[in-house]
């Protein structure tokens, strides 16, 4: 009998999370449309990894099935996945697409009888690009067409899935597009930014709305990248700091969501600088009505933070950095393939902020990985990639979410990034997440890793 030192609590979720645009392929197939990724790609393959394109993707489209078998073989019984809005409305509004409903039916279908729960997200960084033609998530009648498409979405396939989820991380695209350059359509612009994030937050909550209007008897909820703030020290300018970067990169999407309202200092400081949002009345009685039935958590990295060391040019455009730094701490532990700081601990530090702060919501962690660049030299004599650093890591991770459970925290389940390797944005095929290999070069072949066969355990121990 396997000895079970960190036991979890039966009907904990063990699965993986993945999404539309970066696992189906069949880019052009089946009635889809172009999101913006497919354009930016078009225009600008430079600056994707070995310009690599979202054209096939990992072939999900065409092997669901297999792959839904393979999630039983790695001890899923929770998977979640998005359905693409440019595939089910490929003009963003008007005609639903029947070849999309089809296959998310029978996606949808095929788990269930698999006895895999369906988590469903409804956007994951994938925007139409017939909405960003119109100013995306800038302009308000881009709500609207969401939150078409949402309720198209719990009125086709609400009868079989019960967890639904409006975005995930839905900060990346704000940062990625308006900020900092990584995401189409490229602007650095904060007040554009805000007017983005802000519009997202209403998108959010009228989808709520609907959902829970529609009476289906399940939840709805939002995933968000919570980044545990940390200040270099407990000098009150570091504090401070750590203090204004969590308002930025956590609480702007976390408080609306589970609280109905902004905090009051990052409203104080947009409004210092006059940065905050157009705003429609309605739309704030919207937010504060419409708060979530359960968060989903991503955790990769904590953020550490220290007060600003040099006066920024007057002229630079307005970015949060200018209210603090970030602080590179000596000796942090690394994925260096990602750049990315391992910091086991803050998702101890999550969850009891999410307790004490936060009404203790429940919540699963619904990303947490490692992404391994040139995995294949890991391939042992049997062929398959022993990626002992991923057992590790996860392990390493759920220690800590059983400590903050076993002190109250209200974790329902945890989703590995992700079920296989698959296509990740500008990093393309660089870093690989997956419980299964995908060769890319080779028929999309999946085979099974280490991880996978140990993920199996796992589940069926319900802890390590
Ligand atoms: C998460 C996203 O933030 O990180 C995923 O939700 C993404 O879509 C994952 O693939 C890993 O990202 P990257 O950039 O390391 O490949």
């Amino acid at each position: 009998m396997t000895n079970v030192q960190y036991k979890f609590p039966e009907g904990f979720w063990w699965g993986s999370a993945a999404s539309g645009p970066q696992t189906e392929g069949a880019a052009n197939e089946g009635g889809r449309k172009p999101s913006i990724w497919d354009h930016w790609f078009q225009i600008d393959p430079d600056r994707f990894h070995n310009g690599v394109g979202p054209e096939h993707t990992s072939n999900f489209y065409y092997q669901y099935q297999e792959d839904i078998q393979l999630m039983t073989e790695t001890g899923h019984n929770s998977f979640r996945t998005s359905i693409q809005w440019s595939r089910l409305i490929p003009d963003g509004v008007g005609e639903v697409n029947q070849e999309a409903v089809e296959f998310y039916s029978s996606v949808i279908d095929e788990m269930i009888a698999k006895g895999i729960e369906p988590f469903i997200n409804l956007f994951h960084f994938d925007m139409p690009l017939s909405m960003q033609e119109k100013g995306g998530w800038e302009n308000r009648e881009v709500v609207d067409a969401y939150v078409f498409f949402a309720k198209t979405c719990f009125e086709l396939f609400g009868d079989r899935v019960k967890y639904w989820f409006t975005f995930n991380e839905p900060i990346v695209p704000v940062e990625g597009g308006y900020l900092y350059d990584f995401h189409y359509p490229n602007i650095v612009d904060f007040k554009k930014a805000v007017q983005v994030a802000y519009h997202t937050v209403v998108a959010h909550a009228k989808a709520v709305e609907e959902y829970h209007a529609l009476d289906l008897g399940g939840k709805i909820g939002i995933i968000l990248n919570l980044t545990p703030s940390y200040p270099r020290s407990q000098n009150p300018a570091d504090v401070k700091a750590a203090y204004i970067a969590d308002l930025f990169f956590n609480r702007s999407f976390l408080d609306p969501v589970t609280k109905g309202e902004y905090p009051a200092d990052l409203v104080a400081i947009l409004r210092e600088r006059d940065l905050l949002p157009e705003i429609v009345q309605e739309d704030i009685e919207t937010i504060k009505n419409n708060i979530i039935d359960l968060l989903g958590v991503n955790y990769y990295q904590p953020r550490r933070v220290k007060a600003k060391e040099y006066m920024v040019h007057p002229d630079a455009p307005f970015m949060p950095e200018h209210l603090f730094d970030n602080y590179v701490m000596p000796n942090r532990k690394m994925n260096h393939h990602r750049g990315w700081e391992i910091c086991e601990r803050a998702i101890y530090d999550m969850a009891i902020n999410l307790r004490d702060n936060y009404n203790n919501i429940p919540f699963f962690i619904s990303e947490n990985g490692m992404g391994v660049e040139g995995e294949e030299k890991f391939r042992n004599d049997e062929g398959f990639i022993e990626d002992s650093y991923r057992i590790e890591f996860i392990q390493g991770h759920l220690k800590w979410l059983h400590k903050a459970m076993g002190e109250g925290a209200n974790c329902l389940g945890y989703h590995l990034w992700t079920f296989m390797d698959n296509w990740s944005w500008a990093n393309s095929y660089k870093n690989r997440y997956g419980l299964v290999e995908v060769d890319i070069h080779n028929d999309f072949k999946r085979t099974v890793k280490k991880s996978g066969k140990w993920y199996k355990e796992l589940a069926e121990n319900n802890g390590f």
